[in-house]
């Protein structure tokens, strides 16, 4: 018997459709969602914001520990169709600055800072208490819920992810980048993820793997809520 509604994982690296997902799956089964790279991509905002340096660990955990961030637990808002959630640093609302390039190119850096994760994984925590969200990210069946009733791991190739990378920054009218740069952010970003010393990109060893390649965002939802409703009572 559980205390709390159910908790949904969905892990994976940049590009394999997360967001999306995530974001479908939480709908049809009347749970919030919540996308915890915006959290972390809020803190790399501000950090270049101030001007401070990403390598610069004790600057940013100053920072990061009197940040305040709102993430507003749905993407349904219709006028912010094209972001996965809509989130506030300090109360300004940063829901797409956080999209931007400077700031993707320098997420890795900062989200490998043990501080960082320390502060974000409390946050990320206190939204999962009562239940009853779809959280995504790269460690949340691992670090941030690791007694959740259902783990994801969604994966695609870097040739998929690329591709779908560019059609995200053509609907959220970002500049136009070619795919083999596309490629290479996105190798580039798997590698770091996965070899940070802190929580690395990790498959939780009771996940579910699903590998997106040719699949259409349904067929990925539909098999996750299958997945939910075999497996999760609630
Ligand atoms: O999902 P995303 O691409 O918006 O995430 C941005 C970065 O944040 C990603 O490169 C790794 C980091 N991240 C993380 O370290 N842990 C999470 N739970 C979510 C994101």
């Amino acid at each position: 018997l559980r205390d709390r509604q159910p908790i949904v994982a969905i892990d994976g690296p940049a590009g394999a459709g997360k967001s999306t997902v995530a974001r479908q799956v939480a709908q049809r089964l009347n749970l919030l969602y919540l996308d915890s790279g915006a959290m972390y991509r809020a803190v790399t905002w501000l950090v270049l914001e101030r001007g401070i340096d990403v390598q610069d660990e004790v600057a940013i955990a100053e920072l990061v520990q009197d940040c305040e961030i709102r993430l507003e637990a749905s993407g349904n808002d219709s006028a912010f169709a094209a972001y996965p959630s809509r989130i506030w640093l300090n109360g300004q609302e940063v829901t797409q600055a956080i999209r931007s390039t400077a700031v993707t190119a320098a997420v890795s850096a900062v989200s490998a800072q043990p501080t960082v994760r320390e502060v974000l994984l409390r946050q990320q925590q206190q939204y999962g208490i009562t239940g009853g969200v779809v959280m995504e990210g790269r460690d949340i069946g691992t670090q941030v819920f690791p007694q959740a009733e259902l783990k994801v791991f969604l994966t695609a190739s870097v040739g998929e992810r690329a591709r779908r990378r560019q059609r995200d920054l053509a609907a959220q009218e970002q500049p136009a980048v070619s795919l083999s740069d596309l490629e290479q952010a996105i190798d580039d970003r798997d590698r770091k993820d996965s070899s940070r010393r802190v929580s690395p990109l990790r498959q939780a060893d009771d996940a579910i793997a699903l590998n997106t390649d040719g699949l259409a965002i349904e067929d990925v939802v539909n098999k996750i809520v299958q997945l939910f409703e075999s497996r999760v009572e609630r």
